[in-house]
């Protein structure tokens, strides 16, 4: 059975079984807080709370879709016989229609009575006290009833769905496992019961930040993604040998290595359909995704053949390929052309490095924005051939404590790690973002100590692109009142757009001009005082020991808002602050 026998196959059975066949959404979601789509019931997720728009919208409960996909998080694992960024993901979904029985009875079905498959067995959610989500044993009973044995009993990591994005339905799942012809598990089917409605993303949900309010009425949201069915059915050992890539992967030539040649397959394949959709390469975001793909791509060959053959080969089931297909292929040649440039310059610098060397490959990322897999598979990965992921990440954390230790070093401006939603990218542009949360918290800790009185002490920070995090000794809770006037003085810093200056100096200097610092963490001899000082009254805003990075003028960190504040252990608050 062939790709496109396996998607109508699909359809054609829920459409039998009274499901609304909908087309794909684009991989660029509604939902602004989440990068791509990742799943297919982004699209439907309103639905879960408001069934009868689906009456409305689609004359039925139930729907069938398959659907664009991509995930961030496994970029890494690309190159392996299973992972994709891109996918097709087939799923089923009901909003009220039907529950646990129905959909497991309807994959159970299709899996072994269409496809001729074999179940080698099945996972449920084995409870979570915490959150109060009981043992699925109504699902254990079901599977048991249709014959299958092997029922492994997981946790929240790898059988509890959701929410995606900031907050929305999620709930315990069933995972398939069926074998390739190489003899491994493969998980093929996802299915969600989607009982509960949470306040809050799946990070706070797991802190214990986020609850959890049952659902009126129940979802069922599915996932299998066609490449791995494919490798099952098509009788394969990895999805690459499928008939969905096996045409992509002929165009690479034969001397590069397996995992190779299934990164350019996969990432051009991935290119393709995210530059349909309109996202054009750059430096931040999805935009940024697509850059690295593309670079990661080309740095090993020119994919342009593989660009042409897979609009071609995926033209029929999706328009949008044949409807853009000059501005792919120019949006492409632009982006090699500029990449060529860039290289050009870090390659000649990598020719004089010694091979394999962390502390040379990590020069490269940081002057010229090369990125490991670049340094790694250079040269057909001859160079850098005794170089591992390992070694370059911790050449990366001591620049980074470095960094925070407040020595001269200089922030690199790359490598953060940026979580959306779901995904973690990492996004040179991020920086930015952190930097001015870093000036923000300077001044929050100047306009406690303004409102609330100079015993307010630093008891710790933490700063993501999304939000900071202060932690300050404080014997009791501060009132909205005093929150609101924290947030007025931070604010006005920012409007009077005072410099941000700094000096380095021996650390007793700064001690004794009376800087800020936390002194848990030790400082080296030599350290970075930042100053913001008013020059109309003379006076000192904010001066503490730091690292950085900072803006230069206050009013770029933009405004300031205090979402959180929060006793984090006896005697310490905890404030959460973002900038708009
Ligand atoms: N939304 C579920 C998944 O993506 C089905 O695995």
């Amino acid at each position: 059975m062939d790709s496109a026998a396996l998607r109508k196959k699909f359809l054609d059975f829920f459409a039998a079984r009274g499901h609304a066949a909908v087309p794909s959404s684009s991989l660029i979601p509604d939902d602004p807080s989440v990068l791509l789509t990742t799943a297919g019931m982004q699209q439907f997720k309103k639905y879960y709370t408001n069934p009868e728009m689906a009456d409305r919208d689609f004359g039925s409960r139930n729907t069938v879709s398959i659907q664009k996909s991509f995930r961030t998080s496994d970029i890494d694992e690309v190159g392996d016989g299973r992972h994709l960024t891109f996918f097709e993901m087939m799923g089923n979904f009901s909003f009220g229609g039907y529950f646990k029985k129905e959909a497991i009875t309807y994959a159970f079905d299709f899996l072994t009575k269409e496809m001729g498959l074999a179940i080698s067995y099945v996972t449920i959610f084995q409870g979570k006290e915490g959150i109060s989500v009981p043992k699925d044993e109504e699902s254990a009973r079901i599977w048991r009833s249709l014959g299958i044995t092997d029922i492994r009993e997981e946790g929240m990591d790898d059988v509890f769905w959701g929410p995606t994005g900031a907050s929305g339905p999620c709930g315990p799942t069933t995972e398939i496992y069926c074998k390739n012809s190489a003899g491994e598990d493969i998980e093929v089917w996802n299915i969600v019961f989607n009982e509960f409605f949470c306040s809050g993303s799946r990070e706070e949900l797991l802190a214990g930040n986020a609850t959890l309010e049952p659902l009126a009425t129940k979802g069922i949201d599915t996932g299998m993604g066609l490449e791995r069915l494919a490798m099952c059915v098509q009788g394969k050992n990895d999805i690459f040998e499928t008939d969905l890539y096996a045409p992509l992967m002929d165009l690479v030539p034969s001397d590069f290595t397996d995992t190779q040649k299934r990164v350019i397959a996969d990432h051009a394949r991935a290119a393709v359909f995210l530059l349909a959709d309109g996202v054009r390469p750059s430096n931040k975001d999805r935009e940024y995704v697509l850059r690295r793909l593309l670079r990661r791509a080309i740095v090993m060959h020119d994919v342009r053949p593989l660009i042409e053959r897979t609009i071609e080969q995926y033209g029929p089931t999706y328009p949008e390929l044949v409807r853009e297909k000059d501005s792919i292929v120019s949006a492409y040649s632009d982006e090699r052309e500029k990449f060529m440039k860039t290289l050009r310059h870090g390659l000649k610098e990598m020719e004089r490095m010694p091979s394999g060397d962390a502390k040379a490959a990590f020069h490269l990322y940081e002057s010229f924005g090369l990125p490991y897999e670049v340094i790694k598979d250079y040269d057909g990965g001859k160079r850098a051939i005794h170089l591992t992921r390992e070694q370059f990440d911790e050449e990366f954390k001591k620049h980074q404590e470095v960094s925070r230790a407040g020595s001269s070093a200089k922030f690199g401006g790359h490598g953060l790690y940026m979580k959306t939603g779901e995904v973690t990218i990492r996004d040179e542009s991020e920086v930015e973002k952190v930097t001015r949360l870093h000036t923000a918290t300077h001044l929050l800790h100047a306009g406690l100590r303004a409102v609330l009185g100079p015993e307010v002490r630093q008891d710790g920070s933490d700063i993501t692109v999304e939000r900071t995090r202060f932690d300050f000794r404080f014997p009791r809770k501060v009132t909205p009142e005093e929150i609101k006037k924290v947030e007025d003085w931070v604010n006005d810093a920012i409007r009077h757009d005072y410099q941000v200056k700094w000096e380095e100096m021996p650390c007793e200097e700064g001690i004794q001009k009376g800087a800020l610092g936390f002194f848990r963490e030790k400082y080296p001899p030599r350290v970075k005082i930042y100053t913001m000082h008013d020059p109309a009254s003379g006076e000192i805003v904010s001066c503490e020991f730091c690292g950085g990075p900072h803006v230069q003028h206050t009013a770029e960190v933009g405004k300031f808002k205090i979402v959180k504040e929060e006793a984090s252990s006896a005697g310490v608050r905890r404030i959460r602050a973002v900038v708009e």
